[in-house]
């Protein structure tokens, strides 16, 4: 019954709901439809995003994130700018094309201003080849507007939900969580140009198929470039541990975050989707396996200090680093056992923003 939900043009929401719920054979094809969308719309091609995190500074309580302002058990960090441009330095050299700047939420004029700063030395150290996407949270149109300039040409900015009653059981009521203003942050985004990218939690407590139809279906309308999913992962030093005995077992919930990233691909051909760093909590091999249904971005942890040292930074010698999930060959290897080849020195903008801006 889902070779006929699978042949239609424009699935519905109960379509969607059908390949969310597909088990066993059915699973099966399923992924064997998104493998065959993927290889004919963005071809077998897997691109590289240096991630930085170079901050775990927060000053919201989201009711699910490990480095939640309230979190007191959590060491606070704050890279140097230095070593966030060495970072960047590396990436340029490994020919990943792209880096990404994520940060817990922080907003003031000097943040603002550093992030400017920030963005003007990578433009510098790869006379403006590298590619920067920003993931610092929400701010206002005015900062977005300087950031672009100075060349952030994405953003990443996740929905977590579509449902807005599930993003009020995920967030603390107040005006800091507020599901509207997230809206108001990706529709400036989007009118200023960026290549907007945003993305749900898959398998929360509270959270029902249909929605997470309706959270394709959002991404779909809302028409995002680039989408980043990944499935719910419960902390114990957070308020929504309390409702752990609500979830799915984690291989489910592993399973799920999967057939979603099929679904979306069969929905939205030409995007860019990130396989997530969640899915590789799960499964070892968890974002190779998104990479094979259908993703076709990693971003590998580039964060100085977790990552390798000078030598291993220029000399690329493999299996010696304590991070061999994002070791460069490592990542090569794997990628070409999921069937795909690393797009290395190319931007890698999704073919659905270039169509975008062309028409
Ligand atoms: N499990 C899975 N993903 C999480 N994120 C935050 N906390 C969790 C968690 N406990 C995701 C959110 C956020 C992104 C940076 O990380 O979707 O937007
Ligand atoms: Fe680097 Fe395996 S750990 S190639």
């Amino acid at each position: 019954m889902i070779e006929s939900i699978l042949e239609k043009e424009i699935p519905t929401k109960e379509d969607l709901v059908s390949m969310l719920k597909a088990e066993g054979p059915e699973m099966d094809r399923l992924f064997k439809k998104s493998m065959a969308v993927k290889e004919q719309y963005v071809q077998n091609k897997v691109y590289f995003r240096g991630l930085i995190e170079f901050s775990n500074i927060c000053r919201k309580d989201c009711l699910y994130c490990g480095i939640r302002k309230s979190n007191t058990k959590v060491h606070r960090y704050d890279i140097a700018d230095e070593e966030i441009l060495k970072a960047a330095q590396f990436a340029y050299e490994n020919h990943f094309g792209s880096v990404v700047l994520q940060s817990g939420e922080q907003k003031s004029s000097v943040f603002t201003r550093r992030i400017t700063r920030l963005l003007d030395g990578m433009d510098k150290l790869s006379g403006g080849k590298l590619r920067v996407t920003l993931s610092c949270g929400e701010q206002s149109r005015d900062t977005y507007r300087k950031w672009f300039e100075h060349g952030a040409a994405r953003y990443l900015l996740r929905i977590e939900t579509s449902n807005r009653d599930l993003y009020s059981k995920l967030h603390p009521n107040d005006s800091l969580h507020n599901f509207e203003e997230r809206l108001k942050c990706l529709y400036d985004l989007k009118d200023l140009g960026y290549q907007t990218g945003s993305g749900v939690m898959i398998g929360l407590p509270f959270q029902s198929y249909e929605s997470l139809a309706e959270d394709l279906l959002w991404m779909q309308a809302f028409d995002l470039d680039m989408i980043g999913m990944g499935p719910y992962l419960e902390h114990e030093d957070t308020p929504l541990y309390a409702f752990r005995n609500l979830l799915l077992p984690q291989q489910k919930r592993f399973e799920l975050a999967l057939k979603m990233v099929a679904a979306l691909r069969i929905l939205m051909k030409d995007v860019n989707i990130a396989a997530a760093t969640a899915l590789q909590a799960i499964h070892k091999l968890g974002r190779e396996k998104a990479i094979k249904i259908g993703a076709n971005v990693i971003m590998p942890n580039i964060t100085p200090g977790e990552f390798r040292d000078d030598y291993h930074l220029y000399h690329n010698k493999p299996c010696t680093d304590e991070n061999p999930e994002d070791c460069k060959s490592c990542l090569e290897m794997r990628v070409g056992l999921a069937g795909n080849h690393i797009a290395y020195d190319e931007w890698g903008d999704s073919i659905h923003y270039q169509k975008r801006v062309k028409s």
